[in-house]
């Protein structure tokens, strides 16, 4: 029989709230801080979520792998209903997280111990932890620093070194929040071009949250969120054609579509929602011929 639910991820009406208490415990304050969101993400696809701060990203995000609970409405992940707690293991292990700080998330003295650690905690058998080991750090392009110290590596490769640890779970989705926030552009690149390998060569279901729009342009589909709300959705071109929808949502679009906007507002004829200088130049070598 079909199972209910086969996406991925998928959210039903999901509510959220933060209650602050007072020391004896009475409701000071609600935030609702994701609103009533339906979204459905296929096995596979590369989803980004973009938002301006405190939009609900984060919040939603701690949903697809059961480290929030819904206060309202279901979550399911690869149609395990979240909210059941004897789905817990089975989704830690199919839906990892990567958070912003690296320093936070690596504890091993070495490497490949670090990467080690998720599998071992499931009682991997150990022949099969150094195959993942090995495996994890080679889809990250990090295997040649198994033997270090993570101390010494820079912020993009201990990134890198926190997806081979999650990679190592054999997770079916990896949840990125902001992994390039702390990183300089190099670190940024190699993060970004690490997932998009994962997706692409494993079919790993992809979800990052970014503040950068440049990385957003690879998505297979983006979601908007304001104020806890899905407030827009559709492929990088679908959004990214909208520039004053995306403004009035206090977020930026990739400056090269910026310039293609402002050449067409200014009698240009170019299609909206270009996303890279090649589409560019290609586009305004039409004109000039
Ligand atoms: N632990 C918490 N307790 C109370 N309120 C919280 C908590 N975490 C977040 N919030 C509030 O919930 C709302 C959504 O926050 P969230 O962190 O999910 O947004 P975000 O889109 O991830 O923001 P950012 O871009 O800054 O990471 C905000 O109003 C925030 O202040
Ligand atoms: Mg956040």
């Amino acid at each position: 029989m079909k199972k209910k639910h086969d996406e991925m991820i998928c959210t039903e009406d999901l509510t959220f709230e933060y209650i602050r208490r007072d020391e004896e415990g009475n409701v000071e304050g609600i935030t609702t801080a994701v609103d009533d969101v339906n979204i459905s993400i296929n096995p596979g696809e590369f989803i980004s979520i973009l938002g301006h701060n405190g939009s609900g990203k984060s919040t939603l995000a701690k949903h697809f792998n059961a480290l929030l609970y819904p206060t309202e409405g279901t979550v399911w992940v690869d149609g395990n209903d979240t909210s059941n707690l004897q789905n817990l293991w089975n989704i830690r292990q199919e839906a990892g997280m990567v958070f912003q700080n690296p320093d936070n998330q690596i504890i091993g003295q070495i490497v490949e111990e670090d990467v080690g650690f998720g599998p071992e905690n499931i009682g991997i058998p150990t022949k099969e932890i150094w195959e993942r080991v090995e495996e994890s750090l080679k889809a990250v392009g990090m295997y040649e620093f198994r033997k270090n110290s993570p101390n010494h590596l820079s912020g993009g490769q201990k990134q890198r070194v926190s997806i081979a640890g999650v990679i190592a779970m054999h997770p079916k989705c990896i949840i990125l929040d902001e992994p390039t926030a702390m990183l300089d552009p190099n670190g940024r690149k190699d993060v970004i071009r690490a997932a998009r390998a994962l997706n692409q060569v494993e079919n790993i279901t992809i979800i990052l949250i970014t503040h950068y729009m440049e990385e957003v342009i690879y998505s297979d589909r983006v979601y908007v969120m304001d104020k806890g709300h899905v407030e827009m959705q559709g492929t990088p071109r679908e959004i990214f054609s909208q520039v004053d929808r995306l403004k009035e949502l206090r977020l930026d679009v990739p400056q090269v579509t910026l310039l293609a906007h402002e050449l067409k507002m200014r009698g240009l004829p170019l299609e909206d929602g270009i996303l890279t200088i090649e589409e560019l130049v290609d586009q305004l070598k039409k004109i000039r011929k």
